[in-house]
């Protein structure tokens, strides 16, 4: 009976662990269209690099306040250039990040040239 008990208790705990972990990896963002696979920290830098690489803000893509909300249109628009960018390294690249944001923007919302 007490070795019942203590069996018992062991795949309670062992449930709870599998558990915990599995919590702790699930991302806490919402909408993610095209950066999927990446994890929560990858994304959090990708989007400093593309506020660099457009010599902008949080802001000029993200509705104030809401990151998750797709209203700023701006937003969609990124999301068109990553799949464009994405196809360019894909097709002509063999997969190697050749091409990214700064090359055409370099620093500019709306390219020069
Ligand atoms: C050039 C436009 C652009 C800029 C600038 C930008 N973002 Fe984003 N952000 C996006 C796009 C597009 C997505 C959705 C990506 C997807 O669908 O995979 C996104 C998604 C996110 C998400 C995930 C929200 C969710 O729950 O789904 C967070 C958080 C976020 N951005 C934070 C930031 C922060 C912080 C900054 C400033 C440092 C920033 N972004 C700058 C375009 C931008
Ligand atoms: C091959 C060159 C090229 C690359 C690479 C590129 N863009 Fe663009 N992007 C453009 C051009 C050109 C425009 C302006 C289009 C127009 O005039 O309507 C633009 C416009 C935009 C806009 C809209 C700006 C505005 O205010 O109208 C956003 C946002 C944007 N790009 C984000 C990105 C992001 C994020 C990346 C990297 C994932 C990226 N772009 C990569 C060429 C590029």
């Amino acid at each position: 009976m007490k070795r019942l008990v203590l069996y018992i208790l062991a795949l309670i705990t062992s449930a709870g662990i599998v558990a915990g972990v599995a919590s702790a990896q699930e991302s806490r963002l919402k909408n993610i269209k095209v950066l999927t696979g990446m994890s929560d920290a990858d994304i959090q830098r990708q989007m400093q690099t593309w506020s660099k690489a457009l010599g902008t803000n949080c802001v000029y893509c993200h509705q104030q306040g809401d990151f998750a909300s797709d209203e700023n249109p701006k937003k969609e628009i990124a999301r068109k250039m990553a799949a464009m960018v994405k196809a360019m390294n894909t097709d002509f690249f063999a997969g190697e990040a050749k091409i990214n944001c700064v090359l055409c923007h370099r620093g500019a919302t709306v390219p020069e040239g």
